[in-house]
């Protein structure tokens, strides 16, 4: 190992402790127990949707230009009634509201919902939303993100190349202020819209693509 290689190795290590794990509650097995308390902060949640709608939501992305941005129609919103992605998203998000407020909220407002299609080496910079719970759901991945070799090339404390990364309050001794999560497609991530998160770019082929939304909460 070279001096700078040693250098990058140690500086990694030390900011490696500022970092949330996010199977911090899963128990070692062969060690004594011990639980790590987290009550304070901002609240993630994760589910998963139906995979007949990743298809479907795959099946309008791929007929837009790309790499871009776009508007998700009402049409698209509310296609399959029941198994909609208006009537998931408004499902999950009342169901995070209602945990975490011990109330059902009252009504859940779509304001927007949209789709990001993005080629290698598109960053994504830190920032946050203008609604009350934001929401990520990945709908397409590049073959690299299961690289862990070029996952560890490209790893930036924390910040893993293609990971959805949330950020929360400073560098303090015992506390965690940053969290990176390993996209997965189906999977939606639900979030307070104040939440500052980034994604790294990747690099490779393929095609990072994920549905973002910014929901009202009515109390
Ligand atoms: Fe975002």
């Amino acid at each position: 190992m070279s001096d700078q290689e040693r250098r990058i190795a140690t500086k990694t290590r030390s900011l490696r402790k500022y970092e949330g794990d996010p199977q911090a509650f899963v128990p070692v097995e062969g060690t004594p127990a011990i639980d790590l308390l987290s009550p304070f902060g901002p609240m993630i949640a994760r589910t998963s949707v139906p995979q007949a709608l990743t298809d479907a939501l795959n099946h309008f992305a791929d007929r837009m230009e790309r790499p871009g941005e776009f508007l998700i129609p009402p049409n698209i919103m509310t296609a399959g009634g029941d198994a909609s992605l208006r009537h998931l998203i408004e499902a999950a998000v009342s169901r995070y509201a209602e945990v975490l407020e011990n109330k059902k909220p009252a009504r859940i407002h779509i304001d927007v919902a949209w789709i990001i299609c993005q080629p290698a080496a598109t960053p994504s910079p830190a920032h946050f939303h203008s609604c009350d719970v934001s929401g990520i759901l990945y709908l397409s991945l590049p073959p690299g993100i299961d690289d862990e070799e070029q996952t560890a090339r490209t790893y930036i404390s924390g910040r893993k190349a293609g990971y959805i990364n949330f950020i929360h309050g400073d560098r303090q001794r015992f506390s965690r202020s940053l969290v990176s999560f390993k996209p997965s497609i189906g999977v939606l991530y639900l979030f307070p819209g104040w939440l500052l998160h980034v994604a790294e770019p990747f690099l490779g082929p393929g095609e990072r693509r994920s549905l973002s939304f910014n929901a009202i909460v009515g109390e």
